[in-house]
């Protein structure tokens, strides 16, 4: 086991490299499992996964209910804890979160403010998972997308990253950027319209690890270069300005052509929902990962439940 215990997943820099390689070779464990005999399937069937959700999710949300389905465990969810819980009424996260201590073995939370996880982890005698708080982290996200990249390029160095969208408002990128960190020659470069750029302490986090990276305009010219092209929606929903927002959607489209342009090897991700950044003709092409890259969700995650739970 690692020297670093894991008692709740709250943040990516939370992991380093030999955690990470327990995390993953549980995920390769659940996969193998679910193809195979299903020894798995009633490893959790003693616990509670309480699922709340403050904001709309399809994958995580639905991943994380499988997965402790599959595992033997149950679920107990709100469709919308904002407002279908006693959220509606006024009661603080704090609150909530202590009352659910009681009802559950493990909460899985999705908050619209950054640090929201963090706070409960700090009053909570259950373990918290943060599964996205507002514009900060998601953490199993990028556990997920270091997966799918580790599965591409083994070697998990030296690689090309680009990420693509809304940098400023997207926790998915700040989250692998984070994670990316903990490997070796790893080159990140940023392209997004300028009313959503990276935050500076990512690139100051980054500086601070030597990890290299750029910021650039030209996608096209990116796209020849990269290892792996992280493209990701632009968030209307946390603009404050609906004229910032225009200036941000649609400029970054990953079409066809320039797709015919990359290396064959490259890959390309998302986190998903997209709106038009890539289009469904991309969906065919080899180099296209983001539906196995959610489908890989499902073995991450059963992979931290299980080692949140059963602590092995
Ligand atoms: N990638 C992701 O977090 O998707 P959902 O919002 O559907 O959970």
């Amino acid at each position: 086991m690692s020297t670093f215990t894991l008692k709740h997943v709250v943040e990516s820099q939370q992991f380093d490299r030999e955690l990470l390689t327990i995390v993953f070779k549980t995920a390769d464990r659940m996969k193998a499992d679910l193809a195979g005999d299903r020894r798995f399937r009633t490893f959790l069937n003693d616990k509670i996964m309480a699922s709340l959700f403050y904001e709309p999710s399809t994958r995580t949300r639905f991943s994380f209910e499988s997965a402790m389905r599959r595992l033997g465990g149950s679920v107990i969810t709100t469709e919308n804890a904002r407002e279908f819980s006693s959220a509606a009424k006024g009661e603080s996260l704090s609150d909530s979160t202590k009352i659910m201590c009681g009802y559950a073995d493990v909460i899985v939370m999705r908050h619209n403010e950054a640090g929201s996880a963090s706070k409960a982890a700090d009053i909570s005698s259950i373990p918290i998972i943060n599964a996205g708080d507002g514009a900060g982290q998601h953490p199993t996200q990028a556990l997920l997308d270091v997966y799918t990249i580790a599965d591409a390029f083994p070697d998990m160095s030296g690689l090309k990253i680009a990420m693509v969208g809304d940098l400023r408002y997207g926790r998915t990128v700040r989250s692998l950027s984070y994670l990316l960190s903990k490997y070796n020659d790893m080159e990140i470069t940023f392209v997004s319209p300028p009313v959503c750029r990276m935050e500076h302490d990512i690139k100051a986090y980054l500086d601070k690890y030597d990890v290299a990276w750029y910021e650039e305009t030209d996608l096209a010219r990116v796209a020849k270069e990269a290892d792996c092209i992280y493209m990701t929606r632009i968030q209307k929903e946390r603009f404050h300005s609906v004229d910032d927002y225009l200036e941000a959607a649609s400029k970054y489209i990953l079409s066809a052509e320039l797709v015919s342009g990359m290396k064959s090897d490259a890959i390309i991700m998302h986190p998903l929902p997209r709106v038009d950044e890539i289009p469904e003709e991309v969906d065919n092409v080899p180099q296209a990962r983001y539906f196995e890259q959610a489908q890989n969700g499902l073995y991450i995650r059963m992979a931290l439940l299980y080692l949140l739970l059963k602590g092995e």
